[in-house]
């Protein structure tokens, strides 16, 4: 199965499915055999689980280069030698990247791709369940000491290649993480959806169909708000619920100290509760996905490590906000966003009730 991602320069296919890497591989023969060199880029861990499916599948030729896990690649000594290996193999502008592992690889990959000689293809080949979300749109970066992303651009990729069979060695906690997101692409499109997750009663009673069913929903979600604004100017921006309070307290706790889409679980708390205020949104529905997010293993005594006043200036440094004003993606109703200005006094009596709730839970 394929989706189509159209943005207004460039044109790909999401390709989905089990054990598709092999069959990609084959159509795409010609096309792939017209580059000079292809270049993987994947991370140790992935490399290791992964090593003898992707040299059975992918039968082309590939020169391969191996960078630190997760978030470690994403550095600029990391960009450095990945570009200094680029020329030091003789590649060109037309020589294309893979990059085959989770958000951390593709966004590493895709910024080396958007800058080697002012730019060569790329392709994702995601491996977790996060980068259903990041392996779709085209963001990609590199973090500074100073921040996280703050070096990077937008730059779709040529393709993507999202073969299920890498998931089956995605530890809980990844798992865990990249489901926040697509619990996200379920509150900001379609209520019925979210009433499928809010009926779980643990993470173990997901069904692996379900999942690939919901893995395609989310890239739906995904591929149909970047096509509508690519570059964040408007609609992208709802893409970002529960990211503001989120970063916040991935920031806080430390980078790699807690997944994104754990720190992401917990901001949308704060998102439902101001939901409830600004828009629609039934009264109750917050605690109800609190405790879904509580079923599911989500740990929100992170919070009890953050005091306000770090989340506040966080939050305030944040990307998205401008001249001191919050912007927050809510929820008219579930399924219908919108971006909200929000005081940062009004997000404090949402930290308070929030604190409440893990507190009892304690108790
Ligand atoms: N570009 C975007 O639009 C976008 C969107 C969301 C997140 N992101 C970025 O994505 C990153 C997070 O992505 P992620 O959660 O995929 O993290 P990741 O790439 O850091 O991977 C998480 C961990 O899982 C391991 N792993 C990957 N695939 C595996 C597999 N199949 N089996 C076992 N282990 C595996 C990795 O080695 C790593 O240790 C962050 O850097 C975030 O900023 C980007
Ligand atoms: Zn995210």
């Amino acid at each position: 199965m394929s989706i189509q991602v159209k943005t207004k320069d460039s044109v790909y296919n999401v390709h989905l499915g089990e054990s598709i890497l092999q069959f990609f591989c084959e159509r795409q023969a010609d096309a792939l055999a017209k580059y000079d060199h292809l270049v993987l880029i994947t991370d140790k861990n992935v490399w290791s689980l992964h090593e003898e499916y992707v040299r059975t599948n992918f039968t082309l030729p590939f020169k391969l280069y191996i960078v630190p896990n997760g978030e470690a690649c994403k550095t600029f000594e990391s960009y450095y030698q990945v570009q200094s290996f680029l020329l030091e193999e003789n590649c060109t502008r037309n020589s294309a990247l893979l990059a085959l592992g989770g958000g951390a690889v593709g966004d590493l990959t895709g910024f080396v791709a958007a800058t080697f000689m002012r730019g060569i293809p790329f392709y994702q080949i995601p491996t977790t369940i996060l980068a259903h979300d990041s392996a779709v749109g085209g963001k990609t970066a590199i973090n500074h000491p100073n921040g996280k992303n703050m070096i990077g651009a937008f730059y779709q990729p040529t393709g993507v290649i999202y073969d299920f069979h890498f998931l089956k060695t995605l530890p809980e906690a990844e798992v865990r993480s990249g489901l926040a997101e697509v619990i996200k692409h379920a509150l900001i499109s379609d209520a019925n959806w979210m009433d499928d997750f809010l009926a779980l009663p643990n993470l173990k009673a997901i069904d692996k169909k379900e999942l690939l069913r919901w893995l395609e929903k989310g890239i739906r979600v995904k591929a149909h708000i970047v096509e509508l604004d690519e570059k964040e100017q408007s609609y992208r921006k709802f893409l970002n619920f529960g990211h503001t309070y989120g970063h916040a307290i991935e920031a806080t706790i430390g980078y790699g100290k807690i997944t994104h889409g754990e720190a992401v679980m917990i901001g949308m708390i704060p998102a439902l509760m101001l939901s409830e205020l600004h828009g629609n949104v039934t009264a109750g529905y917050a605690k109800s996905v609190y405790d879904l997010a509580n079923r599911l293993g989500y740990n929100f005594k992170h919070v009890l490590q953050c005091p306000f006043e770090i989340l506040s200036k966080f939050m305030l440094k944040d990307k998205k906000t401008t001249n001191g004003e919050l912007h927050f993606a809510l929820l008219q109703k579930i399924g219908d966003p919108f971006v909200q200005k929000i005081s940062m006094e009004e997000v404090k009596k949402c930290d308070e009730q929030l604190r409440e709730w893990v507190k009892e839970g304690n108790e």
